[in-house]
């Protein structure tokens, strides 16, 4: 197996991290490929490719439910990635680590199993720059049970209006959402203080964390978050697999989200009882490889080191921002004070399908829509935007490579 890179000291090796993600190393309609669009999804080091298939090759076999020796070591690779979450994340026991097909499950999961004791006049929190995935399940919660949905809203600079978002938490509430980053925008936003007011009502909490676990170092002790969601493809691990965090206390107090196989305990026509935490939240076989990949993506990011990532795509923003400031007609989305990497705007007069268009022509690849967060763009008064977004693999020339093909996108539709 190929366990690259090694602990990486000071600013990153870029040059050396690159050689970890094979995909980067093509042309794209003639031109080398500057991958900008790590918020839709990131690539995939060697080290998650290479722990998927030395587990097909050599491990596979159904978890938790064979006596012979395949069964074992799946199962014991598969717990292996929980406890790598669990340590990930703080969390305080791998009771507390659900696995879950990405980000999307896992808030449905909460909206589904918590809607059960939800009632008419009961309130949910959320901020106006929700990713859909947080806003819809909501939004569906509402309509069964009566409960209504209070939106914080964002001001101009595409931060969180934290005064007014707080003024909505009532004893009425019954839990706050908040993403911890904006995938439209950017915004790290000021999740721990949120937290804390919505505990001081007796709310109880999740973070939509999909855009900030492979940014910023995450603990939910720390947060004192309930619930916390990620997704493995955003943070350099396999799509299909995700994780809800969420606090043992509360945890058991929820039904079951979905039923059959491995989260239940006892089953009979009389009745069935449900395994423990946190088998009763994954019915059926779960995504035994993914998981596997989570867990060597999470050893991967370990290993280059968050903080020094962190570090390497602010200075990436500051030069896309310090570059595409001298752009003709550009107009940023938001002007957070607190962001992660990446940046989103429109120009003058061309639609954000066509810069992503032309910028595709020059081996560019970047958002351009609405990003899943419509809201955001309702609040700005556009369509959609042009969102490049930043991992550890970029380099500063790819920024310039974007520059210079706005220019041209700017060229080719000047009145
Ligand atoms: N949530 C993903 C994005 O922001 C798809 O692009």
């Amino acid at each position: 197996m190929n366990a690259s890179p090694r602990a990486i000291p000071g600013p990153l090796d870029v040059g050396r991290l690159r050689q970890d993600f094979p995909i980067l190393d093509q042309q794209v309609n003639g031109a080398p490929l500057a991958y900008l669009d790590n918020a839709a999804s990131t690539q995939r080091p060697l080290a998650v490719l290479d722990a998927m298939d030395h587990y097909y090759r050599h491990d596979h076999a159904n978890v938790h439910r064979g006596v012979h020796t395949l069964s074992h070591r799946a199962t014991d690779r598969y717990e292996h990635a929980r406890e790598l979450v669990r340590g990930f994340l703080n969390a305080a026991s791998i009771r507390e680590v659900i696995f879950t097909r990405g980000t999307t499950e896992a808030i449905n999961l909460v909206a589904y199993t918590l809607g059960q004791r939800l009632k008419a006049g009961d309130e949910i929190v959320v901020s106006e720059l929700e990713h859909h995935s947080n806003i819809v399940p909501w939004q569906m919660l509402c309509e069964r049970t009566g409960a209504v949905l209070r939106v914080g809203p964002i001001t101009d600079r595409g931060e969180i209006d934290v005064e007014a978002m707080l003024a909505l938490i009532t004893p009425a509430t019954r839990l706050v959402g908040v993403a911890h980053v904006s995938n439209a925008l950017g915004t790290v936003n000021p999740v721990a203080e949120i937290i804390a007011a919505a505990r001081r009502h007796g709310a109880l909490t999740l973070v939509d964390g999909a855009q900030a676990a492979a940014h910023v170092p995450v603990d939910v002790r720390a947060l004192g978050c309930d619930f916390y969601a990620l997704s493995g493809h955003k943070l350099h691990g396999p799509t299909g697999i995700g994780v809800l965090y969420g606090r043992e206390s509360v945890l058991e107090t929820l039904p079951p989200f979905q039923g059959g196989g491995d989260m239940i305990a006892t089953v009979s026509f009389r009745g069935t009882t449900y395994n423990e935490l946190p088998y009763r939240f994954e019915a059926g076989t779960p995504a035994i490889a993914e998981a596997i990949g989570l867990g060597a993506a999470i050893e991967y990011l370990g290993r280059v080191g968050l903080p020094a990532i962190a570090a390497h795509e602010e200075a990436l923003v500051d030069h896309a921002l310090a570059r595409l400031r001298d752009l003709p007609g550009i107009r940023f989305l938001g002007n957070p004070r607190q962001r992660v990497g990446l940046v989103s705007f429109n120009i003058d007069g061309i639609h954000p399908h066509d810069v992503g268009t032309v910028l595709d022509q020059r081996g560019v690849a970047v958002r351009a829509g609405h990003h899943c967060a419509m809201p955001v763009m309702e609040r700005f008064g556009v369509p959609g935007s042009v969102r490049a977004s930043f991992a550890l693999y970029n380099t500063r020339d790819e920024v310039d490579r974007l520059v210079e093909a706005l220019q041209l996108a700017v060229r080719m539709f000047a009145p």
